[in-house]
């Protein structure tokens, strides 16, 4: 009798950007120092844009919201969180994380006009074939006077140096996630948010340098000893590399 085909233990390689690689990361979004810890640490930057409620039955969509990380930051704030993902392995996790999900495409979301007084849009469109297909749909789901919140990565030269070339080879960000020719430049994304009615400010940001080394040394060192704070995500004075935007709807 022929012995069994060896069984490969390897990860599956697949191209920037696929999707799929979500999913072959399902086990590590809630891991704080694992393979989406710079996204826990992102979530609780954007919680920090947003306002408590100002009344009751207040919506936050959040748009393309993977494993719900932005939950714990909202908490006591006074919305219902919505999440909308393409990731059914992500919306599992964010619904036992007390999100409201729903498995859609970011660019077309099943929610009717003016109906969120959030919208949310998190490390969403550098990932997104037409990042301005997301934002128009962000702007029609946003009642006037609602806030548009967002992070992501400027289209310039020095972002793919840091957030790929660089921080693909940290453990803070997986390797592969990312096709730098989706990354968004951040004026023509002031300008499309303000046709569909948003007039963003945008901030430069980046994670705290003494915070993230003391992070990667231990993240290194070992992984049974107990969790230090997690590093802090700081204003910087460029928008280059990583961004946040924070907008009001008109009307
Ligand atoms: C980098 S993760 C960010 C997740 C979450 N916003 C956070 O910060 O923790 C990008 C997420 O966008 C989702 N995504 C990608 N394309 C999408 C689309 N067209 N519509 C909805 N979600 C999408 C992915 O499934 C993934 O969960």
């Amino acid at each position: 009798m022929r012995d069994a085909a060896p069984v490969s233990t390897r990860p599956r390689v697949l191209p920037p950007n696929d999707p799929r690689q979500y999913d072959d990361l399902a086990d590590e979004w809630w891991r704080p120092d694992g393979a989406f810890a710079m996204l826990h640490w992102l979530a609780r930057a954007r919680a920090a844009l947003v306002p408590p409620a100002s009344g009751q039955d207040a919506l936050l969509v959040d748009l393309g919201c993977g494993a719900g990380l932005l939950a714990p930051h909202l908490v006591g704030k006074g919305y219902r969180h919505v999440g909308v993902d393409l990731t059914r392995s992500a919306l599992v996790q964010a619904a036992a994380h007390g999100v409201t999900v729903l498995n859609g495409d970011a660019t077309a979301v099943p929610l009717a006009d003016r109906c969120a007084d959030v919208v949310s849009a998190g490390e969403l469109l550098e990932h997104l074939p037409d990042w301005r297909r997301a934002v128009a749909e962000a702007c029609r789901l946003l009642r006037p006077g609602g806030l548009l919140v967002l992070d992501t990565l400027n289209d310039t030269l020095l972002a793919r140096l840091v957030a790929v070339e660089i921080g693909e080879r940290l453990p803070t960000v997986p390797r592969g996630i990312h096709d730098p020719r989706l990354f968004v430049d951040s004026r023509a994304l002031v300008a499309e948010a303000a046709r569909h009615g948003v007039e963003l400010r945008l901030r430069g940001v980046r994670p705290a340098f003494g915070g993230t080394l003391a992070w990667l040394l231990r993240r290194m060192r070992a992984t049974d000893r107990p969790r230090g704070a997690e590093p802090r995500i700081v204003p910087t004075w460029s928008t280059a590399v990583l961004y946040q935007g924070r907008g009001v709807k008109s009307g």
